[in-house]
């Protein structure tokens, strides 16, 4: 190839080697009853930089998805911080399309939309957030009815993320599971660790810290 045509064939594919020609069309029949309930996010796909940051201190963290009767959704997830279990909450509103909400991300102060690109509900998730596919805003989620990683699940996510265009080094599937919420007052050994674990965070330091923060915000 000339130069040239070697310029148009980059911009073209778009800068970062996305597949931005992709079509991507949420669950067939999306049924948000269905969809509701407890989810651990057992996979992570993201090219930014500043996931590539974060990206060895994600955990598995858990949610707890809840439907209105119009079929918006609020997302509840809990992360471990140096002071205890945080919660966020975040709201996505039912679009036209069933499969496809919108929400505001307060990280990059747009709106972004929101795709269940396939689920069967009792097992698991693939979603999509920013189907326009952007290095900064895009990001793929696995998420699992358990917290258990099976290696069919993580194939399945792997693969639909590459077809993206995603690299492998943007691609995460973390170790540990986060151990929040930690709620279970009769069970003071849960809260026992979950302090050590707080306390330990705290000698990682400051850079460790900042980072744990910022892991909490990475659902934004
Ligand atoms: C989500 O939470 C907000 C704030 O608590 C509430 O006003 C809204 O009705 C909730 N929506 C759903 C879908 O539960
Ligand atoms: C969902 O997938 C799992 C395996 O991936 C399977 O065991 C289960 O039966 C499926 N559920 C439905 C409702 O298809």
């Amino acid at each position: 190839m000339t130069p040239a045509l070697v310029i148009l064939f980059c911009v073209f594919m778009g800068t970062h080697g996305f597949n931005t020609q992709l079509v991507i069309e949420p669950q067939p029949n999306f049924d948000v009853e269905k969809f509701t309930g407890e989810w651990y996010r057992i996979g992570v796909a993201d090219e930014s930089p500043f996931f590539a940051m974060i990206k060895n201190h994600l955990k598995v963290s858990k949610g707890l998805l809840v439907s209105d009767t119009n079929g918006n959704l609020n997302l509840t997830m809990w992360s471990i911080r140096p002071y205890g279990c945080s919660v966020s909450v975040y709201s996505y509103e039912k679009t036209d399309v069933p499969g496809e909400f919108t929400y505001f991300s307060k990280r990059h102060k747009i709106t972004k939309d929101i795709t269940i690109v396939e689920t069967n509900y009792t097992d698991y998730s693939l979603v999509l957030k920013y189907k326009n596919i952007h290095k900064e805003y895009t990001q793929v989620a696995l998420y699992g009815r358990s917290s258990i990683q099976r290696p069919e699940l993580i194939e399945k996510f792997r693969s639909f993320a590459l077809s993206l265009g995603f690299s492998d080094e943007a691609i995460a599937i973390p170790a540990d599971v986060d151990p929040c919420p930690i709620l279970e007052q009769s069970q003071p050994w849960i809260q026992t660790l979950g302090y050590i674990y707080s306390v330990l965070l705290h000698i990682w330091g400051t850079v460790s810290v900042l980072t744990q923060t910022t892991t909490g915000e990475m659902q934004h």
